[in-house]
């Protein structure tokens, strides 16, 4: 039976998104002879009815573009008195059958929420974001693209710091969880790494190996920190270093950036040792997706078709092992995934932690 399916991707962009669009319209269109629009900026689009139709020739050439063809908007329906009744609503008026809703934790947790308000509204999402903390999921797809990104970058800050026998503070996205910085700091060969999982000394945690290292005859240090790495402070008391922005979006979320700049500035006055830093922000995010991403993202879009098609909804996409499927969402959609100790313990055998015996 033909359906009627819309698609969003809310939030942030993402390397990926638009492969996932153009794996569901390609099953769904060529397999199941589904009819789909596109629904404008994320759940904007679906509370104001911006929709166009989407067919292959629109998606048959897009799937090595970063961003997103849909565009996006951090819109949530849950913020506003109604929201989700309303969301509701709009979907019936569009005779929509189902909807793919690609996002991070707010944008499925919001899709979630209307489902659950009301079951007719049938909902498979499909997880994105470079951050990679989404619950559910081994991988989301546009994380290997960031990291490979950062990679790059950290493999540049090496040979420039060398010849100026610098630090170089590079800083790296991951809002709540580290798992751009620590991937991307390991294949780069850094230093130091630090995480939001971990709040940190400054003296203790990055002068101080500093220190030791220089002593040691290194003429130069990489240092990757996560946006949201946090100060070792009292329990009542919040360590985040910088906050760009305080003002929060939609979805409660204020803008981090600026601790590399301050890691920098306490290296030279503390350590003795000629500091530069870096942020690397939404080139992280933006261009073209690797190769393990595009094909990733097509798997979910196509998984994402199928599962509208066999009729389930309040699922989303996950990455299980080696398998794309369908899983059943609860209240821990909301939950943020974080790097696992065992993780963190690794990264000290590479590099200059207290903790670790390098
Ligand atoms: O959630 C993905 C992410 O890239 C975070 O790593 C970062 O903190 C945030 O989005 C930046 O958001 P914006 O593009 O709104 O500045």
């Amino acid at each position: 039976m033909t359906k009627k399916v819309g698609i969003l991707t809310g939030g942030g962009d993402c390397p990926g998104l638009n492969a996932v669009i153009r794996g569901a319209v390609f099953r769904g269109l060529l397999n199941y002879d589904f009819e789909f629009v596109g629904l404008k900026y994320g759940w904007k689009g679906l509370l104001e009815k911006d929709v166009f139709p989407l067919g292959i020739e629109d998606v048959r050439d897009i799937l090595a573009e970063g961003g997103t063809m849909l565009r996006t908007s951090r819109t949530n329906p849950r913020k506003v008195e109604g929201g989700l009744e309303n969301a509701y609503k709009k979907y019936k008026e569009l005779k929509l059958d189902g909807i793919i809703v690609i996002g991070g934790e707010d944008t499925i947790g919001a899709a979630y929420d209307i489902w659950k308000f009301n079951n007719n509204f049938k909902m498979v999402g499909v997880p994105k974001t470079i951050d990679n903390d989404l619950w559910g999921t081994d991988i989301t797809f546009g994380f290997d693209t960031a990291i490979n990104r950062a990679m790059e970058s950290i493999d540049n800050l090496h040979t420039t710091a060398r010849s100026h026998n610098r630090v170089m503070v590079v800083e790296l996205m991951g809002r709540h969880a580290g798992w751009i910085t620590l991937e991307a700091g390991l294949a780069g060969n850094a230093d130091i790494v630090l995480l939001p999982e971990e709040p940190f000394d400054i003296e203790e945690d990055l002068c101080e190996p500093l220190k030791k290292l220089k002593e040691s005859g290194r003429e130069y240090a990489i240092v990757a920190v996560s946006e949201g790495a946090k100060l070792k402070v009292d329990e009542d008391k919040d360590g985040s270093l910088i906050l760009q922005e305080a003002d929060r979006d939609e979805f409660g979320h204020v803008r981090l950036g600026g601790i590399g700049k301050a890691l920098s500035d306490e290296i030279e006055n503390r350590v003795d040792w000629e500091s530069r830093h870096v942020v690397l922000g939404h080139l992280q995010r933006g261009g073209s997706p690797s190769a393990f991403d595009r094909f990733l993202s097509t798997r979910y879009g196509v998984a994402a078709a199928d599962a509208i098609a066999q009729d389930k909804s309040g699922v989303m996409i996950a990455l299980k092992g080696n398998e794309v499927k369908p899983v059943k969402m609860t209240d821990d959609i909301k939950k943020i995934r974080k790097v696992p100790e065992d993780y963190i313990e690794m990264t000290r055998l590479f590099t200059a932690n207290p903790k670790s015996k390098k």
